[in-house]
């Protein structure tokens, strides 16, 4: 057992920067910020061999693979956004596709959720491996196999089991059950593994090992995607090799927007998070949110309206813009925003009128974000939707598939996991990608990067973002007070304003029943890994409270 310390002790030194800690760190020159310490330190240690910042985006996302199995993922797709040293800003898009045989009308049997979120139905092609290594190859710096050694090495010889882990895989446990290529990985004697037991997850080192030395073909021409294809085929889906090989990685010039003095740079559609965010900083601009004060009844209210003008535009207008036109210059135009905030300060409320049970899964994503020495930096946000995705890996490679098929409409008026009620420009269609809510964002202050932010949280990433800007920009809060705040959420469908727990003054909540808003509190949701430059250049790492497991970690 000693021998067994000493030689973890060993293994974990040398990815121990000066500065690592799942509180706040200040730090000189790089910074790099996620939900599981372990895979900051890997970013950190790339950064000090002389990598940049997508260098270590890149062995960060590898890494995220491995030790945070829930959300972390090769499995499904998210997007990067880049800040070059040189003034570039870049979106890379590595959101998951529908399969050729999908349609629109393809869950309207089950209708009831269960086929657009578990097994092979519920799986889009992913889009990680490519996403990364487009990322790599365009824009880093180091080999393949230097940025995935780390996540390979974690694979093969395991990682302990941290007391977040354990608590999803005991509540995963039965389903794990069901699944025997899911229980031999995840469960120890047919009971979930507890917190400081160690996860080996061999069939995915061999697959990290297969990507590494052959390229992204072995996940999308070769075995990997053979594999795949194999599994869905025996077990009710659609995918097929040709779906595979169809896929491609998109470099898309980010949206922009400002307010108050900082310049944003965010994801456009086929996510809703940047449009919506920027949509709702438009709005806000007439409001002075100090003076209102935190937490105050007219801060509040101002905020939760809002919110529902941002998530009624997401639901009716928004889609793939290979497939519909997407507003944007409506939505993000001076006039539109300057009506909005006139019906706010007149109206207020304007009850939506569907209400579902829908329950929210809260944190199943995962955000990461990374500065470097020569200024680059990036925000990625990957996922596979829900907790381990569809609850399915394909026999051999050792890692879960996504649900993502959920984040399109899958019927009028049908509500997805998240509780969205979505139009036809989000309808399935073969080879669209699903609208998304992922906001990985740089926020600008006088042409010098001032933070990167992102979040979890389906919907709620769009108001976790939001919520951490104003805390910072209006309300004047240092970054990590900003982020550990408790958060609130409203999207019109249903028409219930989710809080975390104190996230309201008692009197406001009072305030708010009485003007005819339903209240419910939650446990926390989201987790910003967010990074601020501060004024005098030091950078600030912040792990979200609500993720004791995730750290900074600079020098
Ligand atoms: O792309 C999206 O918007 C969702 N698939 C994100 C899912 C998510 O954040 C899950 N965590 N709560």
């Amino acid at each position: 057992m000693k021998n067994c310390i000493l030689f973890l002790s060993l293994l974990l030194i040398p990815f121990t920067p000066l500065f690592s800690a799942t509180h706040a760190v200040t730090a000189k020159h790089v910074m790099v910020v996620s939900e599981q310490q372990l895979a900051s330190d890997i970013g950190a240690k790339i950064l000090a061999q002389g990598g940049n910042a997508i260098d270590a985006a890149v062995a960060v996302g590898y890494a995220l693979a491995v030790v945070n199995p829930c959300c972390g993922n090769i499995g499904g797709g998210g997007f990067m956004t880049i800040h070059l040293a040189n003034g570039k800003n870049i979106v890379l898009n590595f959101r998951e596709q529908a399969p050729g045989k999908a349609s629109a009308d393809m869950y309207s049997k089950t209708n009831d959720l269960a086929g657009s979120t578990q097994g092979y139905l519920a799986v889009a092609v992913p889009g990680t491996v490519l996403g990364l290594e487009t990322a790599r190859t365009r824009y880093g710096t180091m080999t393949r196999q230097q940025l995935m050694q780390p996540a390979i090495d974690l694979a093969e010889n395991g990682y302990p089991v941290t007391a977040y882990d354990a608590k999803l895989f005991q509540r995963f446990a039965s389903a794990f059950r069901q699944q025997p290529n899911v229980a031999a990985i995840f469960l120890k004697n047919g009971q979930p593994l507890m917190t400081g037991e160690h996860l080996v997850q061999a069939d995915l080192a061999r697959t990290l090992q297969l990507i590494a030395a052959q390229g992204p073909d072995a996940f999308y021409q070769g075995s990997i995607a053979k594999a795949i294809v194999a599994a869905s085929q025996r077990n009710g889906g659609i995918l097929s090799m040709a779906d595979f090989a169809h896929y491609r990685v998109e470099e898309l010039t980010p949206l922009s927007c400002d307010y108050r003095g900082y310049t944003l740079i965010t994801v456009p559609p086929p996510s809703s998070g940047g449009v919506i965010l920027c949509e709702m900083l438009n709005i806000l601009v007439p409001f002075s949110l100090y003076d209102a004060r935190h937490g105050s009844i007219n801060s509040v209210q101002t905020i939760i309206e809002t919110m529902r003008y941002g998530f009624r535009d997401r639901n009716s207008a928004l889609g793939d813009p290979h497939f519909v036109h997407d507003p944007i210059k409506h939505l993000l135009s001076r006039d539109y925003a300057a009506q909005l905030s006139q019906r706010i300060l007149t109206t207020y409320t304007n009850p939506s009128s569907i209400v579902n049970d829908a329950l929210p899964e809260l944190t199943d994503t995962t955000h990461y974000s990374v500065i470097d020495h020569q200024g680059n930096a990036v925000a990625v946000t990957y996922t596979i939707n829900g907790f381990f995705g569809a609850g399915v890996i394909a026999d051999g490679t050792g890692f879960f598939l996504n649900n993502e098929m959920n984040d399109f409409s899958i019927g009028a008026n049908v509500a997805n996991k998240f509780g969205l009620v979505q139009s036809d420009a989000n309808a399935i269609a073969p080879y669209k990608q699903p609208l998304s809510s992922m906001t990985p964002t740089i926020v600008m202050k006088n042409g010098h990067v001032f933070m990167v932010i992102g979040s979890p949280g389906g919907p709620r990433i769009i108001t976790a973002v939001l919520l951490t800007l104003l805390n910072v920009i209006d309300f004047q809060m240092d970054l990590q007070s900003a982020v550990n705040t408790p958060r609130y959420h409203y999207q019109g469908i249903p028409d219930v304003v989710n809080l975390e727990p104190l996230a309201l003054p008692f009197l406001t909540s009072q305030l708010l029943v009485i003007k005819g808003y339903p209240l419910i509190t939650q446990d926390g949701w989201g987790a910003v890994e967010a990074i601020q430059v501060l004024d005098n250049g030091m950078l600030y790492g912040v792990n979200d409270r609500r993720r004791p497991d995730g750290g900074a970690a600079g020098y």
